[in-house]
């Protein structure tokens, strides 16, 4: 067979929380011409779905890049337990700071996964916030 190449592995996971869009430091004003009806107080919930995609060379041995099991259980720990029916703009402490933006959430992640997955490369993190829109980062390219 001829030389392989990498190949791509991705997994899904959903969860939903609560964010608002608020800079303390911008005025109500500011905070409104910025995010729009996102900043309005009490925020708002959205039903999340990050795609993680791995990259690696098949084992030759086990035909697979990467342990799915072994993934599906980091996701769930770091992602869904971390996440899912939680306020993302207070009480998250890797969110601490944050406008609770999907740029943050998508890099977040990324920094929580990466040191994590050592039999493939992770390759991106995606993140839909709404059924059209959505953020992804790979790493410091
Ligand atoms: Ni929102």
């Amino acid at each position: 067979m001829k030389k392989a190449g990498r190949v791509y592995i991705s997994r899904k996971v959903f969860f939903s929380a609560a964010h608002r869009m608020f800079n303390p430091e911008l005025s109500d004003e500011e905070n409104l011409r910025l995010y729009g009806k996102c900043s309005n107080p009490g925020g708002h919930g959205h039903n999340y779905v990050v795609e993680v995609t791995v990259r690696g060379i098949p084992d030759e041995r086990t035909g697979v890049v990467i342990n799915l099991d072994d993934l599906k259980k980091l996701l769930d720990w770091e992602i869904i337990d971390r996440f899912d029916h939680k306020d993302l703009s207070s009480g998250v402490d890797v969110l601490e700071g944050s406008v609770i933006s999907m740029e943050t959430l998508v890099r977040v992640i990324w920094d929580l996964l990466d040191p994590k997955i050592t039999d493939a490369e992770l390759y991106e993190v995606r993140i839909w916030e709404t059924d059209t829109n959505c953020a992804w980062y790979r790493g410091g390219e």
